[in-house]
C-alpha cells in the first residue's frame, strides 16, 4: 500500500506538523516524520481540515444528466475539497423508493471521487401527500437517515409529523424545505424595497419563518430530529436560537451564497443570482454569519444546484433556481467566516465536516485529523487569490453567481481513503 506524508500543515489551523497516511488511514501525526518510502506534499503554509461534507447536494441523476451526473457532480465536490456529499431526491424519477436510492448509491460507488450518501424523498413524487417507503430506503443498501422534499415544503403539518415519528424510530432526520407556499406563489425575489422597485413577486421571509416555526414545535412534540436546509432571513435564525434553548433536537444549515449576496444583486436582472431560497438583504446576511459563529446555525451546505445553460439563460422570471457551490464553498466561507475573523479554521472543520457528518450519522467521515482515522483530508492554501472561470469547472454546469469575483483560498488537495482525488488542485 503507498505511503504519503502531508509535511508541515497546520492542522485545523494550529501548529505545523506532518501527517502520515498508510494505505487507507493516517497513521501517524507528529513533527519530523520518518518520509522513508513515502511519496511527499511540501504543504508549509497550508491548512489541513477534515474532508470537507455536504449535507445538501443536487447531483441530478436519474433523470437530468445535461445538467449533472453522479460522477461529474462528485468530481466538482472532489476539487471543492469534499469527500462526502448528500444527494437530493429530486430527480427523474424522484429518489422516493430502495430501488433508487440503491441506484444513486452504486452511483456513488462507481464514481469514486467523493462518498455519496442518498437523501430519500420524505412524500411519494414530492407531492405532499403520501410518505414515502422511509422505513424501506432506511433498511436499504443505501441506508438513508436523511429525508428530504428539498426543492418543495412538506408543507402538510399531519405529513410532517408523521415523518417525524417515522424517522424516529431509526434515529433519522427530516431535512425541511422551508418555503410556504400560498405565501410564494409567483415570487420571484425576497419581498422588500427592491423587489418593490423592480416589480417583481415578493417572496415574504414569513413564508420561511411561519415553516421554521411549526417545525420546530412539531419536532418537540413528537421528540423527533428535524434539520432546517438553508436558513436565509434574521428571523429564521431567531426562530432556531429560541428552539435550541428549549434543548430541542434542532439543526440548521446555510448556504454559502447566503452568507455573501444580497438581493441587491437582483437589479441586474442576470438570473445567475435566481435562487430558492431568495437571496435576501445585508441585515439577513449578517445575522447568519453572526449565528453560524456563534453555532446557532450547525453547518454550511452547498445547496449546489446545476442547471443547464437553456434553463438560466434566459429572462428573469422564466430561469431556474439554482446555483452550483461545491467548487467555491470553502473560498466563499474564508472570505464570509475567517477573513472577517468570525470563525478560525477549526471553527470551519467543525462547521463544513464534523457537524455535518454528525447530523447525517455518516460514518468515517467528520473524523479528526488523528493516528487511526480515516484518510479523507482536504488541503488548503489560504494565501491564494483568483478569479473564479466558471470554464474550468469540473461540474457539468456553469451557473455560479461568482464568474471573474476574486475569491481567496484554494482546495490544493483532497484524499479520500489515502486516495488523492485532487492534486495540486487539479482532478488526479
Ligand atoms: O434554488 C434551488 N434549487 N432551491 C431548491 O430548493 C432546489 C434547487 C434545485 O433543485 O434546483
Ligand atoms: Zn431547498
Ligand atoms: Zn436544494
Amino acid at each position: 500500500m503507498s505511503k504519503i506524508i502531508i509535511r508541515g500543515a497546520r492542522i485545523l489551523g494550529g501548529e505545523p506538523q506532518d501527517v502520515l497516511i498508510d494505505g487507507e488511514t493516517v497513521t501517524e501525526v507528529g513533527t519530523g516524520l520518518d518520509a522513508a518510502g513515502a511519496t511527499v506534499i511540501e504543504a508549509e503554509g497550508q491548512i489541513l481540515l477534515p474532508g470537507l461534507v455536504d449535507l445538501h447536494t443536487h447531483l441530478r441523476e436519474p433523470g437530468r444528466e445535461d445538467s449533472e451526473t453522479v460522477l461529474t457532480g462528485t468530481r466538482a465536490a472532489a476539487v471543492g475539497g469534499f469527500t462526502a456529499v448528500h444527494a437530493m431526491a429530486n430527480t427523474f424519477p424522484v429518489a422516493d423508493t430502495a430501488g433508487v436510492v440503491e441506484q444513486v448509491w452504486r452511483l456513488g460507488k462507481e464514481s469514486g471521487y467523493c462518498d455519496v450518501q442518498p437523501v430519500g424523498a420524505v412524500t411519494v413524487g414530492l407531492e405532499g401527500k403520501k410518505l414515502a417507503e422511509l422505513g424501506a430506503m432506511h433498511d436499504s443498501a443505501a441506508g438513508v437517515k436523511v429525508f428530504s422534499d428539498d426543492g418543495k415544503c412538506v408543507d402538510d403539518a399531519v405529513i410532517m409529523r408523521r415523518a417525524l415519528e417515522y424517522v424516529k424510530a431509526f434515529d433519522g432526520v427530516v431535512a425541511q424545505h422551508a418555503q410556504e407556499p400560498r405565501l410564494t406563489e409567483g415570487a420571484q425575489m425576497n419581498e422588500g424595497i427592491v423587489s418593490a422597485e423592480l416589480g417583481l413577486g415578493g417572496w415574504p421571509a414569513v413564508a420561511e419563518e411561519s415553516i421554521i416555526a411549526r417545525d420546530v414545535l412539531l419536532a418537540a412534540h413528537v421528540g423527533s430530529r428535524v434539520h432546517i436546509c438553508h436558513l436565509s432571513t434574521a428571523g429564521s435564525v431567531e426562530i432556531v436560537r429560541w428552539a435550541k434553548s428549549k434543548g430541542w433536537n434542532v439543526t440548521a444549515e446555510v448556504t454559502p451564497h447566503h452568507l455573501l449576496l444580497t438581493d441587491e444583486l437582483v437589479r441586474t436582472y442576470n438570473p445567475v443570482y435566481k435562487v430558492n431560497p431568495p437571496l435576501r438583504t445585508e441585515a439577513d446576511v449578517m445575522a447568519l454569519r453572526e449565528a453560524l459563529a456563534d453555532g446557532t446555525i450547525d453547518c454550511v451546505a452547498t445547496d449546489h444546484a446545476p442547471h443547464p445553460h437553456e434553463d438560466k439563460d434566459c429572462e428573469w422570471a422564466a430561469a431556474a433556481m439554482g446555483m452550483v457551490g461545491l467548487e467555491t464553498a470553502l473560498s466563499v466561507v474564508q472570505q464570509t467566516m475567517v477573513d472577517t475573523g468570525l470563525l478560525d479554521w477549526a471553527g470551519v472543520a467543525d462547521r463544513m465536516s464534523f457537524r455535518p457528518a454528525a447530523i447525517g450519522r455518516l460514518v468515517g467521515h467528520g473524523r479528526p485529523v488523528s493516528a487511526g482515522e480515516p484518510a479523507n483530508l482536504t488541503l488548503v492554501d489560504p494565501a491564494y487569490r483568483g478569479a473564479v472561470d466558471p470554464a474550468g469547472f469540473a461540474s457539468r454546469s456553469r451557473n455560479t453567481p461568482y464568474e471573474g469575483r476574486e475569491l481567496p483560498g484554494r482546495v490544493t488537495h483532497t484524499f479520500l481513503r489515502g486516495r488523492a482525488t485532487v492534486v495540486d488542485g487539479k482532478l488526479a
